[in-house]
């Protein structure tokens, strides 16, 4: 969801903390402008899906452009965070579409519900589906499978979940997700969409290439050159247009950190670093548990993922867990043969061997991914509903 903030001065720091706790995995827009002059033509307020108000001075706030933005966007949520006595503006506000008016000193108790609320309206504007969730796959070092592991999980949500899943491939410089899960490679890629501003959900499916009924492959550039140049907000843009047309977006990054994959793993619901469970494996996740906590990402963010399980030198599970200080997630099984197979014939290793060890382990996993994805439903309830207990 991208959510754009006007306030006058500088946002109240209660408004500040909830956005940061509360949408970590949203695009947010903070812009230092009163909301007497709303400005709807400017991008970064045509395309909040939630429009934050905060407006020093209540009298002067400019309704018709208010009122202009909501007939605009029937979709989008527009919130008013004001000071003293709110019910002389309910009224009005209701009459130009706002759907909730907060007292400053409300907005701690107040915002993390109306922020939901404006979730399911737009899930239930675009096509009746919850928000996708944005899972995001990072190798802990080089080779741990998690190309391999992302895209057949991809597929497994997909093909056996039925859920609409996309997965994009961010490994700019040498993507290979693509090659795990299919062969058909028809040119098109990240670098076709990547730099348009008015991309939408329709033109992002077109650039993707579908590998089965519910499955669609976002390809890295062809080529380097292609990659050169994309920025961090562009990535960010693809992420919102794709997270409002799948259920799931399941991201592949190379192993190196630089401002696009930060950014990415700031927008995903979900981290699953991938290791396997040897001690080179070992030092390069407390590489990444010392660059998430700099991140300041909260803990239930990152899911670790234990593959290649069952190999003759591996460490034993429980002194890993003490090391890291942290559990294990998920623990993949070694699979060589079909893992193999699945690979030199192009193929997702679902259709390669239905019920193969890893197989199973993947359709457990997404199991509980689209048992979590459920859960989570806001509560409804609006202004009207204020304002009618007013009457009352
Ligand atoms: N559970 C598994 N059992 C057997 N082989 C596996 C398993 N998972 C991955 N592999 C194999 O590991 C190899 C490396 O996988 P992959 O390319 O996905 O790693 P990566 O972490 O993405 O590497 P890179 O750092 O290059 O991006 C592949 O040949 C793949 O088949
Ligand atoms: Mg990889």
């Amino acid at each position: 969801m991208k959510i754009t903030v006007l306030s006058g001065t500088s946002s109240s720091q209660d408004l500040k903390s909830i956005l940061q706790e509360r949408c970590r995995s949203d695009q947010l827009v903070l812009l230092e402008q009163s909301g007497n002059k709303l400005n709807v033509d400017a991008p970064e307020v045509s395309s909040a899906d939630l429009l934050i108000i905060e407006c020093q001075d209540i009298e002067h706030l400019d309704w018709s452009a208010t009122e202009i933005f909501n007939l605009r966007h029937p979709q989008s949520t527009t919130v008013l965070i004001c000071r003293g006595d709110l019910e002389r503006v309910l009224v009005q506000a209701m009459r130009v579409g706002v759907r909730d008016v907060l007292n400053a000193s409300e907005v701690r108790e107040r915002l993390p519900e109306v922020i939901d609320r404006a979730r399911v309206r737009l899930a239930a504007t675009t096509g009746n589906r919850s928000v996708g969730k944005i899972l995001t796959f990072i190798p802990c070092k080089g080779g741990s499978g998690t190309s391999f592991i992302a895209s057949n999980l991809a597929y497994v949500l997909g093909e056996v979940h039925q859920k609409r899943v996309l997965l994009v491939d961010l490994d700019l410089q040498f993507g290979d997700a693509s090659f795990y899960i299919t062969e058909n490679d028809d040119g098109r890629s990240l670098g076709d969409v990547v730099r348009k501003t008015d991309l939408d959900g329709q033109m992002l499916e077109s650039a993707c290439v579908p590998v089965g009924k519910n499955t669609w492959l976002l390809r890295a550039p062809h080529n380097p050159e292609q990659s050169v140049g994309i920025t961090p907000d562009q990535v960010d843009n693809i992420l919102t247009v794709a997270s409002r047309r799948f259920d799931f977006v399941c991201v592949d990054l190379e192993r190196t950190l630089d401002p696009l994959s930060l950014r990415a793993m700031d927008r995903s619901d979900v981290i699953f670093p991938i290791m396997q469970t040897v001690l080179p494996y070992v030092r390069g996740t407390q590489r990444l548990q010392r660059t998430f906590r700099a991140l300041h990402y909260p803990e239930t963010k990152i899911r670790l993922v234990a593959n290649r399980q069952g190999k003759a030198d591996d460490l034993s599970i429980s002194k890993i867990e003490d090391a890291l200080q942290t559990k294990f997630y998920m623990q993949l099984p070694n699979d060589f043969p079909n893992a193999n197979a699945s690979i030199n014939a192009g193929k997702p290793l679902y259709e390669i061997s239905p019920a193969g060890v890893l197989t199973t382990a993947l359709i457990r996993w997404a199991d509980q991914l689209v048992g979590a994805s459920k859960s989570g439903q806001a509560s409804t309830g609006s202004l009207w509903q204020r304002f009618s207990s007013l009457l009352k």
